[in-house]
């Protein structure tokens, strides 16, 4: 892993390494003027005031140069990043007491994709996909992002239960239309869906490093998809000539939403697709926290939905990296720590809709192939939706401001084919970019659950079991982690002062760390907190902490392992376990796959 701080004299060698890249050649001005900028280079101070008035030279000409590019509208690959390069070194002088050893504004660490370094990545551990567009290899044109007219027409999304005929035959048109382009068309159907599987098996390199890039179980989750479903949606309308087109949104978080949209299950419409479990079609109620079929009443089956949603928006929900999954920066190495609701109904539903037939599931239940379903556009409308509202539950004080998050950007072609480079700091404000969503009612949120067992009984229970040694102390993982083979029980101590941080509203998180997935199927595994009976509870009971619901890819991907965080401090206090030095986690294997993931351990963290 490259350190500027540490690269002197190969300072930036990632661009100098890639200077053999036809799309890199367009940084070879950078190159020489930021191949000098050595952090703890001799002299340095004499040195730097030289610089900056050179580099200040340098960006006041980028415009220029830029303009010139522009004549055709369009910039090559990096000229931008460039800029924000030589900007994020002035500002970090500028801004750094000239204490350039620890200069951390040197080290940008936005991620970002190269697009030429595109190669068959897997789908599956034992399935190589090759998803890159035709002719990546040649660096393309592209506009940066720009905010729709503020004039244009409000597109909003609604519950694809309200939509009406009219609707649905102008969707069900354009779809057709995109679907009948042909795949060199970057606005075809197939080009569309290709693009999740660009984005999600790491098919692309990121920049600057050989490292493949992966949004999913990271805070980049929800606004790479908020992205993709913006650009399809508009390319949906223009295929129409219509600039109010709107995403229907499969809300299947409220009762009225609960079961696969019909539109989506019906033979005579372009929504349908044939790669599905038809035993979850219609009137099936979906199970949120899918694992295998149940045989609850629609009726348990939905009550259970709700206060599994309580869960995943609210109590476990209660910090950003919770909800947005891990911070997730170039040159850090990967993080791999989905945020409740991507593991839970987002993994989960993916699986629900996908075929038992197929070996992954597919098409929902892979990465790879889900955006070939339509189901998935109304899918991620409904997280995207989730996004808003979890924000809204807080005010936007949650949001990262974190630089490296605001300015990490990806391309995407529009609806008039051009390749447009768009930050996550363009996506967070949804009236901007031209769209809303109806309302819909949140009657998860008084959903919270109660405990299965009275809590002073419970803890009897668990005292006496603990004295027949049923239980497993929380060191004994052992070096290689321990395989979920079984249900598994551990005692984990909290923190001495866990009072003190609580009053300063420290957040008591469970950390399942070191999970490592062996296998290609769906894993899936709950974990339950002063859990007497596994008979009697499921997420309606208060015992319920989260789940790990975990879709395989294949790859790279694969050896990366993940940490499962649940926050459990409002959990904690139903159970009246607040004062208690240590807590009993039960993992609950769900999957039979489960017996080829291990676990190094479980612990109790805090999060301010
Ligand atoms: Cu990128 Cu629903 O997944």
């Amino acid at each position: 892993m490259r350190k500027v701080d540490q690269s002197c004299g190969k300072g930036l060698s990632g661009l100098g390494r890639a200077s053999k890249d036809p799309l890199r050649r367009e940084a070879s001005v950078g190159e020489t003027g930021t191949e000098d900028l050595c952090p703890g280079f001799p002299a340095m101070e004499k040195k730097k005031w030289i610089l900056t008035v050179v580099l200040a030279l340098i960006v006041a000409m980028l415009p220029l140069t830029f303009r010139i590019l522009e004549s055709h509208q369009v910039q090559r690959l990096y000229t931008g990043e460039l800029t924000d390069m030589i900007l994020g070194k002035l500002g970090g002088w500028a801004s750094s007491n000239h204490d350039l050893s620890t200069d951390k504004a040197l080290a940008s660490k936005f991620i970002a994709p190269n697009l030429t370094a595109c190669h068959p990545s897997y789908g599956r551990p034992d399935l190589l996909v090759h998803c890159c567009p035709p002719g990546f290899e040649s660096p393309v044109p592209f506009v940066d992002f720009q905010f729709p007219d503020p004039q244009s027409p409000k597109r909003v999304r609604r519950p694809v239960q309200l939509v009406d005929e009219n609707y649905i035959a102008k969707y069900n048109k354009a779809l057709s239309i995109m679907k009948s382009l042909p795949y060199d068309d970057p606005r075809s159907f197939a080009r569309q869906a290709n693009l999740h599987c660009l984005f999600c098996t790491g098919a692309y390199d990121q920049q600057n490093s050989n490292t493949p890039l992966s949004i999913h179980r990271t805070w980049l989750f929800f606004p790479w998809h908020r992205m993709m479903i913006y650009f399809h949606e508009r390319i949906i309308g223009s295929l129409i000539g219509d600039d109010t087109f709107a995403f229907p949104v499969w809300t299947w978080d409220i009762p009225e939403g609960m079961v696969m949209p019909d539109i989506y299950a019906n033979m005579n419409l372009s929504f349908f697709h044939k790669v599905r479990d038809f035993s979850h079609f219609p009137p099936r109620v979906a199970d949120l926290n899918y694992f295998e079929e149940t045989n609850l009443s629609p009726q348990e089956q939905l009550d259970t939905n709700l206060a599994f949603m309580y869960n995943q928006m609210v109590s476990g929900a209660k910090k950003t990296e919770l909800f947005m999954g891990c911070t997730y920066k170039a040159n850090e190495g990967y993080c791999n720590s989905p945020g409740t609701v991507e593991s839970a109904p987002h993994n989960t539903l993916h699986t629900w809709v996908g075929s038992n037939l197929e070996p992954g599931r597919e098409d929902m239940g892979k990465f790879y192939s889900a955006a070939r379903d339509p189901i998935f556009y109304a899918h991620h409308s409904n997280i995207d939706r989730l996004w808003e509202v979890w924000r809204e539950i807080h005010k936007h004080e949650l949001d990262i401001k974190d630089p490296d998050w605001l300015n990490s950007f990806f391309f995407f072609y529009d609806e008039n084919l051009k390749l447009v480079k768009i930050k996550v700091r363009d996506v967070l404000d949804i009236s901007k970019l031209g769209y809303s969503y109806e309302e819909v009612d949140r009657p998860w949120l008084n959903k919270r659950p109660t405990p299965s067992v009275p809590p002073k009984v419970a803890r009897q229970i668990l005292k006496s079991k603990e004295n027949e040694n049923q239980f497993r102390l929380s060191s004994d993982f052992g070096p290689h982690g321990r395989a979920l083979d079984a249900s598994l029980t551990v005692k984990v101590n909290r923190s001495k002062n866990h009072l003190t941080k609580r009053e300063k509203g420290e957040e008591e998180v469970i950390v399942v760390h070191g999970i490592e997935v062996k296998g290609d199927a769906y894993a899936k595994f709950d974990v339950y907190v002063n859990m007497v009976d596994q008979t009697i509870i499921s997420p309606k009971s208060r015992e319920f902490a989260g789940t790990f619901a975990h879709i395989p890819g294949g790859g790279e991907m694969m050896k990366r392992k993940i940490d499962l965080k649940l926050g459990v401090s409002e959990l904690l206090e139903d159970l009246e376990a607040m004062e208690d030095e240590s807590i009993w986690v039960t993992l609950l294997p769900r999957t039979a796959s489960c017996s080829s993931v291990t676990i190094e351990g479980v612990q109790i963290k805090y999060i301010k």
